[in-house]
């Protein structure tokens, strides 16, 4: 069964397998990168609007196995929607859960090796375009940004904080680390002190123009952007959530199995470089009495950017970043 004939999604030429919900990246390159054996199993740990499990499930042969995790239930919602008849085949399974939590989501199926992981990391532009989710600076909404939320018991951090509790209890001094560390914006100790000084902030435009206050008019585009992300990261644990998937993909996957990762952002590119070369996030190689190195996976060519022609369809691309290494 190819796309055209699932529900859910937009006849885009330019985009296959985008739907209303999302647009996936890289899409071709992706699964090119994933598939090492058409009758495998395969993990997509960032399941979103189920994009690129349409492209996966339409590469693989009928005897694979796909398992489509997200943490957001709306996520789950629309990709059941759409891959009905791949669940009801049983070629592929939707799980709620975070992929930090990959082993523990999977041993219960019966599933111990996989013959790869896709991790397309970030939001997608479902959850940024729902003003109610909070996630973007240009639409009024609750300072939210919880991809997953506690009313639901999946094991996946029942505590997640929303980013207006994390704003509005936090301190000056550890606001401003979040936004240096989780944002990297050089702004962020003027930008704390004002959004301390405006507490207490409930929605996302009270918010920027607090941060638009504290920055010159010609970096307010750029901080903007960092300090949601940052509070984005920060409120989901995305860092610490994708160096347990890295970790939990090392375990999980067969030898000449494969990691494709999309990033969006520098740190968590930086994170997947150096996991794909030592298999920890310090990036050295440790190496044998003989020199060889004993890293678990070994990167596959070079990091792939979308061409101009995807960024011009799709200009949520523009920043992607996508790495495959295979496990040793
Ligand atoms: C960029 S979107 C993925 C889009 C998807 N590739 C597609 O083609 O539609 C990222 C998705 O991953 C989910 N997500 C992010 N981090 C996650 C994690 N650690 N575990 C599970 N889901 C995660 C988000 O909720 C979001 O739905």
């Amino acid at each position: 069964m190819t796309d055209a004939s699932r529900g859910g999604q937009r006849a885009d030429g330019e985009l296959p397998y985008a739907s209303d919900y999302h647009a996936p990246v890289l899409c071709k390159t992706a699964v090119d990168g994933l598939v090492a054996d058409s009758g495998g199993v395969y993990v997509d740990g960032t399941l979103g609007g189920g994009g690129h499990t349409a492209a996966l499930l339409d590469r693989l042969d009928d005897n694979a196995t796909v398992f489509g995790i997200d943490r957001d239930d709306e996520a789950i919602a629309f990709a059941s929607r759409r891959l009905d008849r791949d669940i009801k085949s049983g070629r592929l399974r939707i799980v709620r859960g975070n992929a930090a939590n990959l082993v523990e989501l999977l041993t219960p199926l019966g599933v111990s090796r996989i013959d790869g992981l896709l991790m397309d990391l970030g939001v997608s532009s479902h959850q940024l375009d729902s003003p109610g989710r909070g996630f973007s600076h240009s639409r009024e909404g609750v300072l939210d940004m919880r991809m997953h939320r506690a009313e639901h018991d999946s094991g996946d951090d029942p505590d997640l904080t929303s980013a207006g509790d994390l704003i509005n209890a936090s301190t000056e001094r550890a606001l401003s680390n979040l936004l240096r560390m989780f944002g990297e914006e050089p702004r962020a100790r003027r930008i704390a002190a004002a959004i301390v000084a405006a507490r207490p902030l409930h929605t996302t435009t009270e918010l920027a123009d607090v941060v638009r206050g504290a920055v010159p008019r010609t970096d307010e585009a750029k901080s903007l952007a960092r300090v949601f992300q940052a509070l984005r990261v920060a409120v989901n644990r995305e860092l610490e959530s994708l160096e347990a998937a890295l970790a939990a993909a090392t375990d999980l996957t067969r030898p000449g199995g494969r990691l494709v990762m999309i990033a969006y952002h520098s740190l968590e590119d930086r994170i997947v470089k150096r996991y794909m070369r030592s298999g920890d996030t310090t990036g050295v190689v440790r190496r044998d009495l003989y020199g060889n190195a004993l890293a678990p996976w070994r990167p596959l060519g070079r990091v792939v950017k979308p061409d101009a022609a995807e960024v011009a369809a799709n200009p949520r691309a523009r920043s992607a970043r996508l790495r495959v290494a295979e496990r040793t």
